[in-house]
């Protein structure tokens, strides 16, 4: 069977994805990200797992992680089963100087904002591209279907743009994995990404935006580059 090779984008997501699975030691829980790049720290650490006899479990973010982990063989517990979550492993969008973030792309933002938070430490795995000096958006944030109208204003009133994702092989809005919907705000710009996230969480039907600011002491980036992996951070 012959395998397309890989895009220099997603050589980098490799590197900085089997980078951050070296972090990993025996009996650890990891909060297991969503997307692309944590995807590849998947695969190396089933590969840990199977040659070094790693004992680990994992909390997924997602049901896509939760199917790949199962896919994979990675052991899974749920967030209620446990008492700490030693390392959370996840991706972002954007990330600026400071290591704050925007995250949900894949509409995971809400459970991967939980688990970062549950954890002990971050670590960020990223592409170059996802390198900015200061965050623009889209800044992806999920609503109660209820809300909608209402959010859609408040946002308008704070100006830039925002509309709600649709589905892709889908037709309507996507349905987050906890049955909201998602809408794709772009403000004119976000000089204080720590105000602009509070002012979103604080619109009444909002779930969670994607702009996280509260980590940055907690967190690692891991970045894939050509010369291996640059690690910026703790
Ligand atoms: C999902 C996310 C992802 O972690 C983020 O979009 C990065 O994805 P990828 O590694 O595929 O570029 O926030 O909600």
């Amino acid at each position: 069977m012959s395998t397309s090779p890989l895009s220099p984008q997603d050589k980098a997501k490799r590197e900085a994805g089997y980078k951050a699975a070296e972090y990993i030691i025996n009996g650890m829980t990891i909060g297991l990200g969503t997307g692309s790049t944590v995807a590849y720290m998947m695969t190396r650490l089933k590969e840990r797992i199977t040659e070094e006899g790693l004992s680990i479990c994992g909390v997924p973010t997602s049901i896509q992680t939760t199917m790949r982990a199962m896919a994979l063989g990675i052991p899974l517990v749920g967030l209620e089963q446990v008492e700490k979550i030693d390392i959370a492993i996840d991706g972002a969008d954007q990330l600026d100087p400071e290591l704050r973030l925007i995250k949900g792309r894949g509409a995971a933002h809400v459970r991967e904002r939980i688990i970062a938070d549950a954890s002990e430490r971050l670590i960020i795995v990223a592409d170059p591209s996802k390198i900015c000096q200061q965050l623009t958006g889209p800044v992806p944030i999920e609503i109660i279907p209820f809300s909608m109208s209402h959010v859609i204003r408040r946002l308008s009133d704070l100006g830039g743009t925002v509309i709600v994702r649709e589905g892709v092989k889908k037709d309507g809005p996507v349905i987050s994995d906890n049955g909201n919907i998602i809408l794709d705000y772009t403000p004119p710009a976000i000089p204080d990404p720590e105000g602009l996230e509070t002012t979103i969480n604080m619109i009444p039907g909002v779930v969670s935006c994607g702009i996280f600011t509260e980590f940055t002491k907690k967190t690692t980036v891991i970045i894939g580059e050509k010369n291996g992996p640059r690690i910026i951070g703790l």
